[in-house]
């Protein structure tokens, strides 16, 4: 199991969830989801060059740091491949990143996903795209979406996929307060918050079937209306520099806002990018946030960009 290739160059997009209902907890404290992911051209890219130890190095078009230990997502999925396909090859891999870190969208994700394609061409382990989502999975929930890309309706934990028709085009302005949150932290905080109002969770929650016709029929409007996101809540409460930033962005003229995933990052639609850099300009004068970034939605998934 060898290939001549050299160097591999593989991207993987960022996400954000159009919707994000949550359940019940399964029996290894992972929750039930029904999610929408869109992929947005927000991307991690990943270069792969031959080499004989493993080694990572990181650039970022964004700030923020992150661990370049064993605790990385490329290197654990780097070594999740090796032992899988019992392999002793290394690489030394390279990341550029454009997806705000620990933002929740998914970009430490996209990172694995990168790098299990990257890696599969440089070392010629040729396994089929499901067993290298299957890997992914194993490194984080939402590792297959970032490989998958465009839309998709996820459940189970998030990893069970399945294509959504989408009309057009949708831009985002993507704000970044600033801060932290801790995913484990987020849906911990929704757990107690659930537990604490007496309503059980749903063993299998669903999604607002509106949101699948805004989506298939390009309704900017109707999209709006049926953005969601069960993790606001615990998200608010955890980060109080957020909820002013989605208040905002709404008083701003946006259609509507939401936290992307378990946050801090706010997901806001707009109708084009101009209006975009207004609500940007609006919320960086008033000191809300860090960084704004203007995206489009739906982007493909892991691809290979170039290998020699
Ligand atoms: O899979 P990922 O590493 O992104 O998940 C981080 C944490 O988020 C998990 O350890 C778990 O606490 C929480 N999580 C969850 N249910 C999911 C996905 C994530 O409780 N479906």
């Amino acid at each position: 199991m060898t290939s001549a290739l050299q160097r591999v160059v593989v991207r993987a997009p960022g996400k954000i969830n159009l919707s994000l209902m949550v359940g019940a907890v399964d029996s290894r404290g992972y929750h039930s989801l029904a999610t929408v992911f869109q992929a947005v051209d927000l991307y991690e890219t990943v270069t792969a060059t031959r080499a004989d130890d493993l080694s990572l190095q990181v650039t970022s078009d964004v700030p923020g740091e992150l661990p370049l230990d064993g605790s990385n997502l490329v290197l654990r999925a780097a070594e999740l491949l090796r032992e899988e396909c019992d392999l002793r090859l290394g690489a030394a891999l390279h990341v550029h990143k454009q997806v705000p870190i620990a933002g929740g969208m998914g970009g430490g994700s996209a990172d694995a996903a990168a790098t299990l394609v990257a890696l599969d061409r440089l070392w010629a382990t040729g396994l089929d795209a499901e067993r290298l989502r299957e890997l992914g999975a194993r490194l984080g929930a939402d590792v297959p979406f970032a490989m998958l890309g465009h839309t998709a309706l996820g459940s189970g934990n998030g990893t069970d996929l399945t294509t959504v028709l989408t009309h057009g085009e949708w831009t985002w302005l993507l704000a970044v307060p600033g801060g932290h949150l801790s995913t484990p932290e987020v849906f911990r905080r929704f757990d107690e918050i659930s537990h604490a109002s007496g309503r059980p969770l749903a063993e299998h929650p669903v999604l607002d079937e509106r949101q699948l016709q805004a989506l298939s029929g390009g309704n900017i409007e109707l999209l709006a209306d049926t953005l969601h996101n069960d993790l606001q809540i615990a998200a608010f409460e955890l980060h109080p520099g957020l909820e002013p930033v989605v208040e905002a962005a709404e008083l701003l003229g946006a259609q509507a806002a939401l936290v992307s995933g378990s946050g801090p990052t706010v997901a806001v639609l707009v109708e084009d990018e101009a209006q975009a850099r207004s609500i940007a300009a609006g919320l960086m004068r008033d000191s809300l946030v860090q960084t704004c970034l203007v995206a489009r939605g739906s982007a493909p998934g892991a691809s290979v960009l170039e290998e020699s």
